[in-house]
Parts: structure tokens; C-alpha cells; sequence
């Protein structure tokens, strides 16, 4: 199906998401769609897909003008997409789920439901058990899924907004070998959303970037990285080294420390994280290192072992007490686990004080000044009023650091750049080296070892609930990191 956007433009009170794009997706190709945080990405995608309308502008299929009204008005004429943030999902199972989403008007059994969507599993070599319930799934899983509703739907395109954030490398590779097929074997068309240049140049024929709510640029793929760099900032953002650790006071002292959930129990960690210093948790999803982070930050209970922070034992107190002690942390699912849709962003900030600023009677003129500070250092696209639904992606993520408060001495992150393009990352990591300097420990996990190396001065290596060992950044390189990580699975 050939898919063309004419002058689509889309404003939401001042701000120009989509400020009259223009562009053309063929049949059976994969295309790339790049930008800073805030060009416009998701909205030109939501309104392809019939999640919200355009102000003005057209939608042609196959030549033909499209009205879409809802999704899925969209995916009958053969439009789907995978939203960045994953929907809420019902306490169906797997085939449950399945039969809801087909037609009404089809009257299906359960059995032959349960053919279907068995033969669309197979085709496409997802590994999604049936009878599943859906909370229990994976992120990744939960996307293949989504996926086989649009399939079953009769999606000839497909939109992926950034659908890699979250899911490993091994699932990664098979989501990108399923949309190779479509593409090459069935000539759907598919569009891919990401900030990972990487992928885009493995995944992509063609690329067009956004800026400001304009199409600024489109280029055949591979192409040199910088080029793509340049074309999305209008120039190639310099880098801020790592600045050296100088305190070798020891701040976080964990011995033999075990901790237990359904899915996963790690134990005996031991490990001394010195104030001001950058460390870097390697290892594949749920090999434990989130769980170490939830049990220093008091979200998990400790089965075993010792934390103590300064020498003070913080191993039994909650997560307020534990905030108190000056631990802050910091989730990797925006919507889900640190910002509250609905809420303005002055009502985060007042509910992230510290409780021996809070008062009864809210100052909000107070603030409301506040927030504005603090959204300007964080370069938060948005007002004090603005809702966390409101701000993109990435400038969701930059509200997490705006709610960071003054004087913490330790920061526990779960993948603090998820989703920020390369400059906005940057950025975050000078606010984070910032902290590091008067003295704030940084622990902290990402999926990309790249990312790992670069920050951290130590780093620990993760594996099947495990921590087998801590190597110095300096004289570790991703492939060694990603070998011990694979070595012990
Ligand atoms: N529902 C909304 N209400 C108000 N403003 C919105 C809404 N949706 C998007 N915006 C604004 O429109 C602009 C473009 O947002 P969009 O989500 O399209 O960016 P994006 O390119 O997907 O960015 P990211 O990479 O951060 O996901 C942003 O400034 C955002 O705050
Ligand atoms: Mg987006």
C-alpha cells in the first residue's frame, strides 16, 4: 500500500507538533523516523493511525483520500501501530485478549481462535504463550502481541514507536527478523520510530527526519551516522567527558545482601560505592540488578544481608524513610512508575518535596515558580500546567530529573536515558555528573553497554541473579562486558 501525507499540521496551544509535513511511505520497505525529543514523531504517527486527527492536511492510501476516526477505523483500511507507551492491558489471557480484538461481527470459537492466532504465532516466529495471563507477560512479549492483533487485523502497515526501549537484545533481533520478512515477503510497509541510530541503519532503507514539527531532511540508509546526527540537531552535539572521581569515601556498604520475588532471587551481593562515584550495573533484564536497585531504594524487602548508607543502617526502612535518608529513585516506566497522568507538573514537583517542606496549606504560586526552575534546568518542553501526558516522550523522561531534589546522596537510575535522543542524554548525564561532584553516589542500569562503559567509573556484571563480578570501566570494552554477561547464562 502506498501512503502519502500532504501538509499535515497539528498544534497543541502554542506549540507547533506538526508544522505542515509532508511525506510518502512505499510498499514492502522499512522506513526510519528520526528526531530530537519533541519534533513531532509520535503526534505525525498517532495521526496517521487514526489516534487523533490532523488540524489540517491530507492522508492519501493507494491515491485515494483516508478519514480515519479512531485506530480502529485506521486498521480496517490497513493502518497499525505499536504506541510508545504500552496501553493498559485487561486481566485477560493471551487468547482472550486475542478474541477481543478480532471483529465482532466475526463469530469465532474458541478453538479456532485459538488456530489463528497459533498460525500467526508460527509465522512469524513469536514466542508468546497462549494461555499467558497478559499481566505476567514481558514488555517484549506484550509487543508481539500487539503486533498479532494488527496482523489479524489485516495491517499492510505497520508504525513501531520506539519499540526497542524496553526489550533485550535477543528480542530485538527476532522483532527486526519478523519485520525484514513482512516487508520483503509480503510487502507491508513498515515505519520505525527510534533514537538508536544503530538500529535504524541496520533496520532501514530509508530514513526522514523531523525537527521543530518540519521535515528537515530524508536520506537512503546505511549512511555515515554523522549525517543523521547533523540533519536531526542542525549540527553534531559535542559529548561532556566523564569528569574523573576524587573521593574514595565509602557511601553505600552492602554485604551478603539476598532479595526474593516470584520470578527472581539474587543473593549474597556485596559492594562499596564510594560518594561521588558513577556505577554501572551490566546484564540482561531481570538478571537482578533491578532488584538490587528496589531493595537499596526500599521498594523491595532485603531476605538477607546489610545496607547501610554513610554507616547508617538503612537495610529495614521503607521507601519514604529511605528517601528521607537522601536516596532518590528513579524508574525506568514513565507513565507506569514515575509520573502520574493527569497531574500538572507542579503537582509532581509539590508531591516529590521533601515531607519537611510540605505544609498543609499549598503555596502554588510558590510552587508553581518552582516548577518553572526546575523544568527550565531540565530543558522540560512544557508549562507548570502542562499534564505528564501531555510533554513527548523523552521530555517525560527529563521530569524525572526535575524531581530529583537538592542534596541527595545517592541516586538509584533503571535506564536513565530510555528514550532520549543522543543530545538529551548528554545533557541528563552533566546534570547527573553535576550531582556526582558535591559528593552524590550514582548507581544505575542500562541495556546498553555502550552507555555503561561511557558513564561509570566501576561497573558490575549480572547474570541469572548473580553478581559475578566488578570490573573498572577504563579497562573493559562492550564485547568483554557482553561476554561475561552471556558467559554465566
Ligand atoms: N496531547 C498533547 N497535548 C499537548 N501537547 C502535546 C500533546 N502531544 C504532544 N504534544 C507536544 O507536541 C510536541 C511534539 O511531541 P511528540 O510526542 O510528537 O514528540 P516526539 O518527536 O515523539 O518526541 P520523543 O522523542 O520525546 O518521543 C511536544 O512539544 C509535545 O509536548
Ligand atoms: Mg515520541
Amino acid at each position: 500500500m502506498h501512503i502519502e501525507l500532504r501538509d499535515i499540521r497539528k498544534t497543541f496551544g502554542d506549540v507547533r507538533a506538526n508544522d505542515g509535513i509532508s511525506l510518502a511511505f512505499e510498499p514492502g520497505r522499512i522506513y526510519g523516523l528520526l528526531g530530537e525529543n519533541g519534533a513531532g514523531k509520535s503526534t505525525l504517527m498517532k495521526i496517521l493511525a487514526g489516534y487523533q486527527p490532523a488540524d489540517s492536511g491530507r492522508i492519501l492510501l493507494n491515491g485515494q483520500p483516508a478519514h480515519f476516526a479512531t485506530p480502529a477505523d485506521a486498521l480496517r483500511r490497513g493502518v497499525g501501530m505499536v504506541y510508545q507507551d504500552p496501553l493498559d492491558f485487561p486481566p485477560f489471557t493471551v487468547l482472550e485478549n486475542y478474541l477481543l480484538g478480532r471483529d465482532r461481527a466475526v463469530n469465532l470459537d474458541f478453538r479456532q481462535a485459538a488456530a489463528e492466532l497459533r498460525a500467526i504465532l508460527d509465522r512469524y516466529g513469536f514466542a508468546v504463550d497462549m494461555d499467558a495471563a497478559i499481566g505476567s507477560l514481558s514488555l517484549g512479549e506484550r509487543q508481539q502481541l500487539e503486533l498479532v492483533r494488527l496482523l489479524a487485523g489485516g495491517a499492510q502497515a505497520l508504525i513501531l514507536d520506539e519499540p526497542t526501549t524496553g526489550i533485550s537484545a535477543s528480542q530485538k533481533d527476532a522483532l527486526f527478523a519478523t519485520m525484514r520478512r513482512m516487508a520483503a515477503e509480503e510487502g507491508k510497509s513498515i515505519i520505525l520510530v527510534s533514537h538508536k541510530l544503530e538500529e535504524i541503519q541496520e533496520l532501514c532503507g530509508h530514513a526522514f527526519v523531523l525537527r521543530k514539527g518540519q521535515l528537515v531532511g530524508e536520506t537512503a540508509l546505511p549512511c555515515p551516522n554523522r549525517a543523521l546526527v547533523e540533519m536531526m540537531f542542525g549540527q553534531v552535539p559535542e559529548r561532556t567527558p566523564r569528569p574523573p572521581a576524587a573521593v574514595e569515601q565509602p557511601l553505600l556498604e552492602i554485604s551478603g545482601l539476598g532479595v526474593r520475588t516470584q520470578r527472581l532471587t539474587v543473593g549474597d551481593i556485596n559492594l562499596s560505592i564510594r560518594r561521588g562515584e558513577v556505577f554501572g550495573l551490566a546484564g540482561l533484564e531481570g538478571s537482578g540488578q533491578a532488584l538490587l536497585m528496589k531493595a537499596v531504594a526500599g521498594l523491595l524487602p532485603a531476605a538477607s544481608g546489610r545496607i547501610a548508607l554513610d554507616g547508617l543502617d538503612i537495610t529495614h526502612l521503607d521507601y519514604h524513610q529511605t528517601r528521607a535518608a537522601g536516596v532518590a529513585y528513579v524508574a525506568a516506566g514513565r507513565l507506569e512508575e514515575g509520573l502520574i497522568a493527569g497531574l500538572s507538573l507542579t503537582e509532581h514537583i509539590l508531591l516529590a518535596a521533601p515531607r519537611r517542606d510540605q505544609t498543609f496549606f499549598i503555596r502554588w504560586g510558590a510552587a508553581r515558580e518552582t516548577t518553572s526552575g526546575r523544568i527550565a534546568l531540565c530543558e522540560v518542553v512544557g508549562v507548570p500546567d502542562s499534564t505528564a501526558e501531555q510533554l513527548s516522550g523523552g521530555n517525560q523522561q527529563r521530569m524525572l530529573y526535575a524531581m530529583l531534589n537538592e542534596g541527595l546522596r545517592l541516586i538509584l537510575l533503571d535506564q536513565p536515558t530510555r528514550g532520549l535522543d543522543v543530545r538529551s542524554a548528554d545533557y541528563i548525564w552533566e546534570l547527573l555528573y553535576a550531582r556526582r561532584r558535591e559528593g552524590t553516589a550514582i548507581l544505575f542500569y542500562s541495556p546498553d553497554l555502550d552507555e555503561i562503559i561511557e558513564r561509570s567509573d566501576r561497573i558490575a556484571v549480572f547474570s541469572g541473579g548473580v553478581m559475578s563480578r566488578i570490573v573498572e570501566a577504563a579497562r573493559t570494552t562492550a564485547d568483554e562486558l557482553g561476554h561475561l554477561i552471556g558467559g554465566q547464562q
